[in-house]
């Protein structure tokens, strides 16, 4: 009997592709992959073939709404932390948290990946055209798309609104190094440290380069402050009740005395602390439909963690790297 090969995980599948995807990707700049065998430079931006099939199908079909929400970020800087505090906000009303063990919250029994999906990586992955009919009002989605990438219609909606998270670039490359050499099948081996910082040096990682990213959206957040709001992860790990305030406020969904009297700000960043998300049954065994075990989204939840990995030179380099490419822009880390 010959022994069974596990399926490969939807995300490693580089070869089953759209003819679109073909024919594009034949044209475009490559380099090898950090989990996937190559990245491709797409508008700017390095992706797997399998999210530029997503991309590509959502920048063609997804009808942006006036009430929608989402939630853009750079990959590993608290996209399920944001995810699960936007659910838990937006949906207040309809899941109170009058309670704190309020039992029946979605979040104590889906990972925020499945509450707030992804576009390119999920609802439009595989060339697929999803029905959306079923999403409530305000929809909540999210996406790790550079500006440039969005879909027409998310640019041209007048009153959608674009939250934009994002982290300091050495917990971000970190977090990035840890989680995919999680992603990588067991024969694949592990990515050294030096080989990926290299690339993320040059802006060969995922939905990178990171600065250009975060400034395609840093600029937006000051051209257009009422529909791009820019937060930090640090910034929301040092004073979450200010910038949960002000994420409602952006959002029109301000706190009222009734929440005050509640404690309802209190007890959604309780529901959503990473003790309490990482010790749900469905954080710690589940797995996600592309899948990835929902229990590499958390990993440590700490800023300055990069100090354990990174040597005195690498971070002069990133620091310095970093200045150049935001020097002028007001934007610091
Ligand atoms: P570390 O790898 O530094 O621990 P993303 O959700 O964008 O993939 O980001 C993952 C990072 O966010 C990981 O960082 C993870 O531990 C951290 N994280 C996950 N849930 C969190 C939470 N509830 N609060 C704070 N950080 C969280």
């Amino acid at each position: 009997m010959t022994s069974q090969q596990p399926p490969k995980p939807r995300y490693l599948e580089e070869d089953v592709l759209t003819q679109e995807c073909m024919n594009l990707i034949s044209s475009l700049p490559k380099e090898k992959g950090w989990v996937t065998t190559t990245l491709y430079k797409y508008q700017g931006f390095w992706h797997s073939t399998k999210q530029l099939e997503g991309l590509l199908s959502c920048q063609k079909h997804f009808e942006a709404q006036d009430t929608d929400i989402l939630l853009i970020t750079t990959p590993k800087s608290g996209t399920t932390w944001l995810k699960a505090i936007l659910f838990a906000l937006v949906n207040r009303n309809t899941f109170p948290l009058t309670q704190l063990a309020a039992d029946d919250h979605p979040l104590l029994s889906n990972n925020p990946h499945t509450l707030v999906p992804f576009l390119e990586l999920e609802l439009y992955a595989d060339n697929n055209i999803p029905d959306l009919s079923t999403f409530a009002s305000p929809r909540l989605f999210s996406t790790h798309l550079p500006y440039v990438s969005l879909p027409n219609s998310i640019v041209r909606s007048s009153q959608g609104k674009l939250v934009y998270l994002c982290r300091n670039p050495k917990d971000t490359f970190i977090s990035l190094w840890a989680f995919t050499n999680k992603m990588r099948l067991e024969e694949m081996g592990s990515n050294s440290l030096e080989e990926v910082f290299e690339k993320f040096c040059r802006g060969v990682s995922l939905y990178g380069p990171f600065w250009d990213h975060v400034l395609g959206y840093w600029e937006e957040s000051l051209k257009n402050p009422k529909k791009v709001f820019f937060l930090k992860y640090e910034e929301m790990i040092e004073q979450p009740k200010l910038h949960l305030k002000k994420l409602a406020d952006f959002l029109g969904c301000s706190f009222s005395s009734k929440d005050e009297k509640q404690v309802t700000i209190e007890r959604i960043l309780e529901i959503c602390s990473f003790d309490n998300l990482s010790n749900v049954e469905v954080n710690k065994e589940g797995k996600l439909p592309i899948g990835v075990n929902c229990n590499t989204f958390f990993r440590k939840g700490k800023v300055g963690d990069w100090k354990n990995y990174l040597t005195t030179e690498m971070e002069a380099r990133l620091d310095k790297i970093c200045e150049e490419k935001l020097d002028g822009s007001g934007l610091k880390f």
